[in-house]
């Protein structure tokens, strides 16, 4: 998909050359460069199938020990996400099994969920620690996404999440926990992570504490990310953009000001619909004010084993335009171009244009819409990263 005033910047009976596993040509096949033309080292066709960028799954929780199918029993007979929260499970649940599970266990079963994104496209996913809370665990929730990346052939990115819930040692004192994550977890990070996020909620952080996080993570490189406006409006999408965030999560309570104070600063709005569908949300995210602000929205699986235990990012692209309104063009970029801005890899990642990296996914489908249309198929014939298919 090329950005031009085609719908899906479609280019009919297309070529795509790649030279060191970066794209070097892009267009009509009749166009191919003769040199290339004539002396491919190899070819693979695409007999009438589409290519896209290969997808970018830009939030995701998909390092985690145990899963949360009694709390998703708990919360059908009338719990909610909330009060299990209040009462030490929820994200704290998944803390102790993480806590519990070893090095080994959490490379093997994050492998397995990359795996799972990669054979419906995914080419590159952004992965959060948070389920540690402790300086050890989330350092090595860190190392366990990268080096599970590795093993199964997909880009990663790492963004640290020490401040995704208070841990129960801390007894409530949350200035000490703070401390932790400002003055140990986030220098330790550098090097193992490349951005900061927090979740700024009643049940979570507050904005004070959320931006104080932030600075902390720019002042050592770390961009920011934030969980922001889910499940109250708290002014978190503001908070994002007053710490020049480069993305606000969520944002299904986000005002008016916060969208106008987004477009101000540059931070991109990510959309997780599957954790509104699970968390029986009613409150969706304001898409028209974000269109008219001009801002590109990005789309995410959010995939974890509480609030969204979504393991395909065509699955988030489909609720996307069923459950908050985007268009099936909308929802693509929001999981190949856009996405690439919240990780800081535009131009390089999710588009396919001349120097960005060869990284494809080859669909058998008739139209770019049936890669939002279809529930539960899975039409990925092949995934190409760097050049390389596998
Ligand atoms: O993005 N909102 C906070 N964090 C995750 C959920 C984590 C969990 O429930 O385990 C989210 O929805
Ligand atoms: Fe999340």
């Amino acid at each position: 998909m090329v950005p031009s005033a085609t719908p899906y910047g479609t280019v009919p009976d297309g070529a795509i050359a790649v030279t060191d596993g970066r794209v070097v040509f892009v267009g009509p096949r009749g166009e191919l460069p003769s040199e290339v033309a004539s002396h491919p080292a190899r070819v693979i066709a695409g007999d009438g199938g589409w290519v896209t960028p290969g997808l970018i799954d830009c939030h995701t929780h998909l390092v985690f020990g145990g899963n949360r199918a009694e709390e998703f029993e708990a919360r059908l007979g009338g719990a909610s996400y909330e009060e299990i929260a209040w009462a030490g499970g929820g994200i704290l649940s998944t803390v102790a099994a993480t806590r519990a599970a070893s090095e080994d266990e959490l490379r093997a079963s994050a492998g397995a969920r990359i795996a799972t994104l990669r054979a419906h496209g995914v080419t590159t996913v952004e992965i959060k620690s948070g389920y540690g809370l402790e300086l050890e665990t989330e350092i090595q929730m860190l190392r366990v996404a990268r080096a599970a990346g590795d093993d199964q052939d997909v880009t990663t990115v790492t963004t640290l999440l020490g401040a995704h819930a208070l841990p129960p040692e801390a007894a409530g004192d949350r200035d000490v926990y703070l401390d932790l994550v400002c003055e140990e977890m986030i220098p330790a990070a550098v090097g193992v992570a490349d951005a900061v996020d927090a979740f700024c909620e009643g049940i979570a952080f507050t904005p004070e504490e959320c931006r104080r996080v932030l600075q902390t993570g720019a002042g050592h490189g770390l961009y920011g990310r934030l969980h922001a406006d889910q499940l109250s409006d708290i002014g978190g999408a503001a908070v994002a953009a007053a710490c020049g965030a480069r993305s606000a999560d969520h944002l299904e309570y986000t005002s008016e000001a916060g969208v106008r104070a987004m477009a101000q600063s540059g931070t991109v709005p990510v959309l997780l619909p599957g954790a509104f569908l699970y968390l029986n949300e009613e409150r969706r995210p304001p898409v028209a004010a974000m269109r008219e602000a001009g801002l590109d929205i990005a789309v995410a699986t959010d995939l974890n084993p509480g609030s969204s235990p979504i393991a395909s990012p065509l699955i988030a692209l489909n609720l996307a335009c069923l459950l908050f309104g985007l268009t099936p063009e909308e929802s693509l970029a929001g999981m190949t171009r856009v996405a690439a801005r919240v990780l800081d890899m535009e131009g390089s990642r999710g588009t396919l244009t001349e120097g960005a990296h060869a990284d494809l996914a080859l669909w058998d489908i008739e139209h770019p819409a049936e890669l939002s249309y279809w529930m539960g198929a899975n039409p990925c014939r092949t995934v190409i990263r760097g050049g390389r298919a596998g």
